[in-house]
């Protein structure tokens, strides 16, 4: 089963505190991951918006049959190297919930929600 990064690539990053000045870091974070990514089960694809613009850059964990998680504030010359450790946790788990040992700092930080697997049911 493969994991998918998606990378949102149209994120705007200010760097000035004006409208006019910002980076989309996004395209920068697709790089970083794909060059340290083995084959391994873990894929990364870029996509135009997931709908958390103002935490930049945003990524989501996503597999068939796995929780999502979506993660902001990803960074990527210091983050690509937690981002990709914390995928193949992911990937090596059973439903997608990553042991909170496993979670590199970013993720602790950055997560802004889990969204279960459209099959999924609580236990009661
Ligand atoms: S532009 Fe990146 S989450 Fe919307």
């Amino acid at each position: 089963m493969t994991t998918t990064i998606f990378v949102c690539v149209s994120c705007r990053r200010g760097s000035g505190g004006n409208d006019e000045s910002f980076d989309r870091p996004g395209p920068a974070l697709v790089q970083a991951i794909e060059s340290r990514l083995r084959d391994d089960g873990v894929a990364v694809t870029a996509v135009d918006c997931l709908a958390v613009c103002k935490r930049p850059c945003t990524v989501a964990l996503c597999a068939a049959d796995k929780w999502t998680y979506l993660i902001g504030d990803i960074d990527p010359d210091s983050h690509a190297d937690e981002i990709v450790a914390a995928a193949l946790s992911f990937a090596a788990s059973d439903n997608g919930i990553v042991p909170w040992r496993e979670r590199p700092p970013s993720f602790r930080k950055g997560v802004i929600a889990r969204v279960p697997p459209a099959n999924h049911k609580e236990m009661q």
